[in-house]
């Protein structure tokens, strides 16, 4: 790579729900959901799925693997400490990926590498270099993390990002793994770094932000104003603890305000609402309704005068169009009168797609049951009957 890529006007996103999405507690999904949610992703135009942590168990390795068979038009990613085994998991499991990346890390900050790693800084840089070389016998697309970068000592980071560099890595993640960070600091570490390091430019610089104070999407915005070019989130902002930064947020931010940032993604952003529908349903963790872009309010005018303006003119009370996220202006009501069509587009509005006639006859049924007994159908019965009629076939 010759070109500096961290100035050109791409924004690379990397959605990170079926890895770090999943260690949200209680959010673990099946390989088939996988295999779905992957789907919905690529059809979005995301860039890079991260896909699972293969060596994590049986399980994962298979999930990764189904997800790099499915997938065809996005990168498909896979994590691994910087272990010689773990990097080799994941190379398996990238077999079947048109495109794969392998994503290795190891925490650099004092209290990481003293208390966690129990590791003296230049082992950890020495482990480091190993595993990105190491990873790069599978693959030329390879990712390197700083675990625990935002709280990293700013020199040695340096030193880190650029030996990993020089040892093969073509993107360098710098996570704020516990959600420590403010916007105007996480930014400025980021152009200090880009600054810094000598051969920054030969890299994508990514963030990777968690949600522990609040701040995740708008640490990564920070960093986009600062260079970053890489940007990892996750649908709905799932993660681990508090979560990470969310992909429909940080999207439609550099989309309604491209007047400040000079840059832009490759996302379909009709999907986002599918999307967001899809993970909850799998997941079972409701979107909460006044939840930025994908909540049930987040479009919605509840007083006379918001709704007055809206009447004479969007604009006045609406900076995105509801439909330009996947909102349906299709205000067709289900009930006992409506037919399969209308049901199974519906569903599909809602992130449920029914691969077969006969899923969709046992949806139908269970659905005309329902409304005999219901005056109106809304979402939330709609994910029930479709995950019960499934279960049922
Ligand atoms: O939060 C974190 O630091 C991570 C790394 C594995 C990238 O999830
Ligand atoms: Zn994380």
């Amino acid at each position: 790579m010759t070109t500096n890529t961290n100035s050109n006007d791409r924004l690379i996103v990397f959605d990170t729900t079926l890895r770090d999405g999943e260690q949200s507690p209680g959010a673990s999904m099946t390989l088939e959901e996988k295999v779905r949610i992957g789907k919905m992703l690529e059809q979005m135009r995301v860039d890079v799925i991260e896909a699972g942590f293969p060596i994590a168990s049986p399980g994962d390795f298979e999930s990764v693997k189904a997800v790099a068979t499915a997938v065809k038009d996005s990168t498909v990613c896979g994590l691994a400490r910087s272990l010689d085994a773990d990097i080799e998991r994941a190379g398996e499991a990238l077999k079947p990926a048109n495109s794969g990346r392998i994503h290795t890390f190891i925490a650099t900050s004092p209290i990481h590498m003293k208390e966690k790693l129990r590791m003296q800084p230049d082992d950890v840089l020495a482990q480091a270099i190993r595993a990105v070389k190491k990873a790069r016998q599978y693959t030329d697309n390879v990712e390197f993390s700083a675990e625990d970068a935002g709280r990293t000592e700013f020199d040695f980071l340096c030193r880190v990002v650029e030996a990993a560099i020089d040892a093969g890595a073509t993107t360098i993640n710098i996570p704020d793994t516990v959600g420590y960070n403010i916007p105007h600091q996480f930014g400025d570490l980021i152009r200090r770094l880009i600054e810094a390091v000598p051969n920054a430019d030969k890299a994508v610089i990514s963030v990777h932000c968690h949600n522990d104070l609040g701040l995740a999407v708008s640490n990564s915005l920070s960093s986009v104003l600062n260079g970053a070019r890489q940007v990892e989130c996750t649908i709905n902002g799932l993660g681990e603890r508090a979560g990470n930064a969310s992909l429909e947020e940080i999207v439609m931010a550099i989309r309604t305000r491209h007047d400040v940032f000079d840059c832009h993604t490759n996302i379909d952003t009709s999907f986002i609402v599918p999307a967001s529908r899809l993970v909850s349903s799998v997941t079972g963790f409701p979107v909460q309704p006044n939840k930025a872009i994908v909540g049930k309010n987040a479009f919605a005018h509840e007083s006379g005068i918001h709704q007055d303006g809206v009447l004479k003119s969007r604009e006045t009370y609406e900076i995105m169009r509801a439909q330009d996220v996947g909102w349906s202006d299709n205000k067709i009501v289900l009930g006992k009168h409506s037919g399969r069509n209308a049901l199974k587009s519906r569903l599909e509005e809602i992130g449920i797609i029914l691969d077969n006639e006969e899923a969709l006859n046992a949806a139908f049924s269970r659905f005309k049951d329902v409304a005999d007994r219901k005056h109106e159908i809304f979402d939330e019965d709609l994910i029930a009957i479709a995950s019960e009629s499934q279960a049922a076939l």
